[in-house]
């Protein structure tokens, strides 16, 4: 049976990631988490000083001359997989409230929405592949054989992000995670270069009400039903 490239795109911390890690470590394939690429970017950013954290603004220039100097590889890890930027793990680091504020606006950049788009289709050649992100189904895949858009709203979303850092260490409050998650819902949503949107042939799953179970179950079965379809 021929392998093929499932799109999981959705708001973030909309539990998008884990139900693409799940999935393809349930089919066998190769999850690739594109949000990741665009983290790892933006730390590069931030430590050679392309970055006003104050202004929220990136010295897109600067960053631009650096792109092809910029590598980035997916290793395995203890639980899943980490991160690399020009070959060091920086997966706790990407994960940062600091970076989760630079992200979208990096994000927002043309020039590393061509870099990256160009690293992730490399990546999806040869199928076999669940890969998240806002514009996997949209611009990235257009042929992906499976589509999913994942929605919850945005305080449940907000909810889920705070136990995760709290949970990990991080001392940050809710109302300052909320308005991370509605302020970077309207960059991802309004900006020019491939803005986050359901495409028309995605299904859309919101994830609100649903146990992490009835998630996988849910997901699987459309992944099934498309095997079927295409046999
Ligand atoms: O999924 P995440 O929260 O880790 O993604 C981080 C940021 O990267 C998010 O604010 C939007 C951006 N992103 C994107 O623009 N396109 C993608 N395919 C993946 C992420």
């Amino acid at each position: 049976m021929n392998k093929i490239i499932i799109a999981v795109d959705g708001f973030s911390s909309s539990g998008k990631s884990t139900m693409a890690r799940r999935l393809a470590a349930a089919i066998g394939y190769r999850y690739i988490d594109s949000g990741a690429m665009y983290r790892a970017v933006t730390l590069y950013a931030m430590r050679h000083g392309m970055t006003d954290a104050a202004a929220g603004t990136v010295d897109t220039s600067a960053l631009n001359a650096a792109l092809p100097g910029i590598s980035i590889d997916f290793a395995p890890g203890a639980e899943g997989q980490h991160t690399l930027l020009n070959g060091e793990d920086v997966e706790t680091e990407i994960r940062s409230l600091e970076v989760s504020n630079m992200v979208s606006p990096v994000a927002a950049i043309p020039e590393v929405r061509h870099a990256l788009t160009t690293m992730q289709r490399e990546l999806g050649k040869s199928r076999g592949v669940v890969m998240d992100g806002r514009d996997i189904g949209t611009t990235v895949f257009p042929d992906a054989e499976l589509k999913v858009f994942v929605n919850a709203s945005a305080e449940t979303r907000a909810r889920r992000r705070y136990l995760e850092l709290t949970g990990k260490g991080q001392a940050v409050e809710y109302d300052d995670v909320l308005a991370n998650v509605v302020q970077r819902d309207k960059i991802d949503t309004t900006r020019a270069e491939s803005p986050l949107r359901q495409a028309p042939d995605a299904v859309l799953l919101d994830n609100g009400n649903m146990t992490l179970e009835e998630q996988d179950a849910r997901i699987l079965s459309l992944f099934n039903d498309t095997i079927e379809r295409l046999k």
